[in-house]
């Protein structure tokens, strides 16, 4: 069996190059070790996890919110097995709809371990053992991440569990422990907690959300602790130690001090993602590789010729739209054409209540390149639409160029954040300016016009505050 294109790995990455390459008339095969196409994002990542985080924010809302609406009901109960069922019903719709597309675009698809025994031949090993051989004239590694451990401590999937365990819990648990006040900890931690848990957040740093504008990460920080997280910053987890299905959680402050010990049903590690390679091949072939990623150029070629790499795998986010960015590219430059990523235009959004949605630059980034700029920024409190929704909290802000008003980073924390910095990606793909937004019409009234009172705001002429 020979093919233009063998990708290994279905996850966004490795789906979307494939459907690209067909587009573009290449003949292309799939290999993927799991039983279902989609990778982690739909099998055991974004997909299941905003199942359940918009299943809990229904019954949070039931809960608490609806009375203020003068909508009376009763105590919301939980049944658990049908907003799992939700959940699963939701992932199963997903991995079929990615079967269903590989077949309308004339994919072949291989279920097995995908290895690279040579430049430009590919093995499948079946679970009973079988074994395939695909000739390619290039192939692409989308084998994507995994979690990473948290040293000594053992994921059981029960008791100390990682994403892929919080998805599933057959309970909610009275007390939950986190260690990482990242995407996962925050977005998981929110969901047990709208059921019911109470959590408390292990966080090695002495913020959260590493990586987010800072002004953004310390208001959600406050949010979440009204929500009722509790948070142990600047702390280190020492050890877990796990007894009929309780936890005892060993901390210790970064800088040296007192143990705490934190009782807990269950324990959440949420510390990041690593890289996938193992049992590629990749040693033998001499694919270089830097702290466990595969090093790419910026055609997404290895140092090996025929083999490119994307996704989780390389470097930058870990995130699927860039993974499926880097999959369309790859896809358009082994058909000739000029396949390319921008990646100072890559959202990047935590679905919590209120959501919080980031592009560009951060304040410190631009502190730290000595960047001169100018803030703009809007608080939903004085947004019509969202006092309707009795949605206030969270604000937008705009980073602009002093010198030439380019617009070189957006922050959002407020409802549907995640939705409304999509105007600012289109905004900054196109090198606009902040005064291009704000002389553009939006809709009254709107959640939107927070984003075009923060564009004026950039220039002090920002209307209603
Ligand atoms: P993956 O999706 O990891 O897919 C890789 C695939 O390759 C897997 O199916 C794996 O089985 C397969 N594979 C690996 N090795 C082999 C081999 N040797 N042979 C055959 N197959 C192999 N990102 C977002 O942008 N938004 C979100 O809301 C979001 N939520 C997330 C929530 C959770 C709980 C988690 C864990 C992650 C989340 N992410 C989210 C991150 C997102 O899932 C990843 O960035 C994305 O899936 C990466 O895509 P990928 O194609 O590189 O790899
Ligand atoms: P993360 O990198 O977002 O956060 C990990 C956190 O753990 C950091 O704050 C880090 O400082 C902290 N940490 C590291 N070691 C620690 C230790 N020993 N003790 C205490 N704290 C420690 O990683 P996370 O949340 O596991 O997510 C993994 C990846 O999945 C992320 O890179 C993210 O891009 C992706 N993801 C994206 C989502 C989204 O886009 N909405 C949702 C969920 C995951």
């Amino acid at each position: 069996m020979s093919y233009d294109l063998v990708i290994i790995g279905t996850g966004p990455g490795g789906y979307v190059c494939a459907i690209r390459a067909a587009q573009l008339g290449l003949k292309v095969a799939v290999i993927e070790k799991r039983k279902t196409f989609g990778g982690t994002c739909l099998n055991i990542g974004c997909i299941p996890s905003k199942a359940l985080l918009y299943a809990s924010e229904k019954f949070e809302e039931a809960a608490h919110e609806l009375k203020n609406f003068g909508v009376i009901v009763d105590a919301p109960k939980l049944d658990l097995p049908v907003m799992m069922k939700h959940k699963d019903d939701v992932v199963s719709a997903n991995v079929g709809g990615v079967a269903y597309l590989f077949k309308k675009n004339k994919i072949d698809s291989f279920i097995g371990l995908g290895a690279i025994t040579a430049p430009g031949k590919v093995s499948v090993t079946a679970e009973d053992g079988s074994r395939q051989e695909l000739e390619a004239k290039n192939i692409v590694i989308a084998t994507g991440s995994e979690v990473t451990p948290l040293p000594g401590v053992t994921i059981d999937e029960k008791t100390i569990v990682s994403s892929t365990g919080a998805l599933a819990l057959e309970a909610v648990p009275q007390n939950l422990v986190v260690v990482g006040a990242g995407v996962i900890g925050l977005e998981l931690g929110s969901v047990w907690g709208r059921l019911g848990a109470k959590v408390t957040v292990v966080e090695f740093l002495d913020r959260i959300l590493p990586g987010m504008d800072g002004e953004v990460a310390k208001q959600a920080q406050r949010i979440f602790e009204k929500q009722g997280f509790a948070f142990k910053l600047g702390h280190k987890v020492l050890g877990v130690e796990e007894k009929d299905g309780k936890a005892t959680v060993t901390i210790e402050p970064a800088a040296g001090g007192d143990k705490i010990t934190l009782e807990a049903d269950k324990v959440l590690v949420s510390i990041g993602r690593r890289p996938v390679t193992e049992g590629l091949g990749l040693d033998v072939l001499g694919v270089a590789m830097e702290r466990g990623r595969v090093i790419i150029d910026d055609h997404f070629a290895t140092n090996v010729p025929g083999i490119y790499a994307i996704g989780d795998v390389v470097r930058g986010p870990m995130l699927a739209h860039k993974a499926e960015d880097e999959g369309v590219a790859v896809a358009e430059i082994l058909a000739g054409q000029h396949g390319h990523v921008n990646y100072n235009v890559i959202p990047g959004v935590v679905y919590t209540s209120p959501e919080i949605a980031t592009v560009g630059a951060t304040e410190e980034d631009l502190k730290a390149k000595g960047i001169e700029y100018k803030v703009g920024k809007f608080p939903f409190t004085a947004n019509g639409r969202a006092r309707a929704m009795r949605q206030t909290n969270g604000f937008v802000k705009f980073l602009a160029d002093a010198k030439t008003d380019q617009v070189l980073g957006v922050h959002i924390i407020g409802p549907v954040a995640g939705e409304l910095i999509a105007e600012a990606c289109v905004l900054m793909e196109f090198g606009g300016s902040s005064e291009d937004l704000a002389r553009t019409c939006h809709a009254h009234p709107t959640l939107s016009e927070a984003v075009r009172e923060a564009a004026l705001g950039v220039e002090g002429r920002s209307i209603h505050i």
